[in-house]
């Protein structure tokens, strides 16, 4: 290892002392894996509901403003990490199917909502890989898209792509398409930019490929976000430090960082976890994993990259995802189009199925293809107003009283309390928010807001200290 990458492995093994303690204390799972904050509820735990009860006494808010995402499960081939439920290598009658699915989807939220078309706070447009498309498909998909919903009030047009779409005539294309319809800000999933990593993922690009497409991309006048996965097989401390280095000196505007998550999160199971079942020396060890992630924010704070949302690295703190920081900090209302997407209305969360048949019937027979969800109650829409911000940016005490219609000066005192005394939380006249170590650990801070009933792992998995997340949790 080089001398300069070797000091900063040194310093982020700090992080492992402060892991040790907080294990100690019940903050972490005795096992020391990890559940991703992204739902409250978590996604998986919702209960069956029908769209009259989802939309019951439901009106769209002052502004009509909300927020539009839309899924795209169509991939070249499965990436060994990814556990998403989608289609690879679709035929093109199946997508030519699937997008005129998603415009009568739409037909039918704007019925149900009462407008003859949606105005978009922001948009997302993810998967899958939505630019798994031919261009034709993708200029018919944003020519049916933007009929149907409004972007004159739009603060961000976003897609998440992976590479390979990008490239070549067809990508190029792809681009001039997004531009034109006035996509403005590109996710790319660059995952690694080592050879054999980026092999051992099974991703259909390499690391040249990456960087070309980020060029192009550039190029076309995008905004960029790069995302990348660590703790996955082949990565060791040093190819995972010149990754991030590499990465950093790409003059994108943001870059994130996703730790492998090895049990999956959502209904599926992708290839990762029978891979770890059945080698799990191959993996890196969940201290080195915590190495890994220090490592990179030293590395990218040494270039200017500071943590503006968790796990979002930008130079500049006007560069971040709108449709994160509108679902997530500032909790506005959004809408989610296509399979497996969900919507996030004032106080209640619906979610699309997962299964392709059942997402073409439902829809065939002028029915949303929502099958689960939860209309919150006053205790579980107070949690829902601490979480998702805690975790992404700060909680405002302002909008926690709108959104949860009580005082936070008021609320979940035992918990925030000895959250501060450990030193993970910091708490203003205006504002609740984490601090540097709490917000390294921001997965499981969060969990400490959970109702006992949605908390990831078993009370017997946490240590029996001050911060089991099973205990002092009180609203
Ligand atoms: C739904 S994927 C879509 C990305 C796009 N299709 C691509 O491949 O570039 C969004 C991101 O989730 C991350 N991701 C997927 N599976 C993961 C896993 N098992 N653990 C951690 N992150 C994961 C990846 O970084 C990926 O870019
Ligand atoms: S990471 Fe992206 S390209 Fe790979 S399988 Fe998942 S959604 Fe598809």
């Amino acid at each position: 290892m080089e001398t300069t990458t070797k000091k900063v492995v040194a310093e982020a093994r700090g992080i492992l002392a402060d892991y040790d303690r907080l294990r100690q204390a019940g903050l972490i799972p005795e096992h020391g894996d990890f559940f991703p904050s992204v739902h409250y509820p978590p996604i998986t735990m919702y209960p069956r509901i029908t769209e009259d009860q989802l939309f019951a006494g439901y009106s769209l808010p002052a502004d009509d403003l909300l927020s539009v995402y839309a899924h795209i499960p169509f991939c070249i081939r499965p990436c060994g990490f990814c556990h998403y439920p989608g289609k690879y290598n679709a035929s093109s009658e199946e997508k030519d199917l699937y997008l005129d699915m998603i415009a009568r989807e739409t037909d039918l939220y704007m019925a149900r909502l009462g407008v003859s078309r949606i105005r978009a706070r922001c948009v997302l447009i993810g998967g899958g890989t939505p630019t798994d498309l031919t261009p034709e498909q993708l200029r018919g998909f944003l020519d049916a898209f933007t009929r149907r919903v409004d972007l004159s009030s739009c603060t961000q047009f976003s897609y998440d792509v992976d590479p390979s779409s990008l490239l070549g005539e067809d990508g190029a294309r792809r681009l001039e398409i997004m531009r034109s319809y006035g996509v403005d800000r590109l996710t790319i999933g660059a995952q690694s930019l080592d050879d054999a990593v980026l092999k051992k993922m099974n991703r259909e690009h390499d690391a040249a490929q990456v960087v070309a497409a980020i060029a192009a991309s550039k190029k076309a006048g995008f905004k960029l976000n790069i995302e990348f996965i660590f703790g996955h097989p082949g990565q060791t401390q040093e190819n995972w430090a010149d990754v991030v280095e590499a990465a950093a000196g790409l003059g994108v505007e943001e870059i994130q960082f996703y730790r492998l998550k090895i049990a999956p999160y959502g209904d599926k199971t992708g290839p990762v976890l029978g891979h770890f079942t059945h080698r799990p020396e191959q993996f890196p060890s969940v201290p080195d994993t915590l190495v890994m992630k220090k490592t990179a924010m030293l590395i990218l704070d040494a270039n200017g990259y500071h943590e503006n949302l968790t796990r979002v690295f930008s130079k500049e703190r006007k560069d971040f995802s709108h449709y994160a920081a509108d679902q997530c900090c500032n909790l506005f209302d959004q809408i989610g189009l296509g399979l497996t997407a969900f919507s996030s209305l004032r106080d209640r969360f619906g979610l699309n199925t997962q299964d392709f048949k059942e997402y073409y019937s439902l829809i065939k027979a002028g029915r949303l293809p929502l099958n689960r969800g939860l209309v919150r109650d006053r205790e579980e829409q107070a949690r829902w107003a601490i979480i998702l911000p805690l975790k992404n940016r700060n909680v405002s005490k302002a909008i926690f009283q709108k959104r949860a219609g009580m005082s936070l000066d008021g609320s979940f005192r035992e918990k925030i309390g000895l959250l501060q005394e450990y030193g993970l939380l910091t708490e203003s006249a205006a504002a609740l928010t984490l601090t540097p170590l709490g917000r390294f650990f921001a997965d499981d801070v969060c969990h400490q807001f959970h109702h006992p009933n949605y908390i990831p792992f078993p009370k017997a998995a946490y240590a029996a200290g001050d911060l089991n997340p099973y205990e002092h949790n009180r609203l």
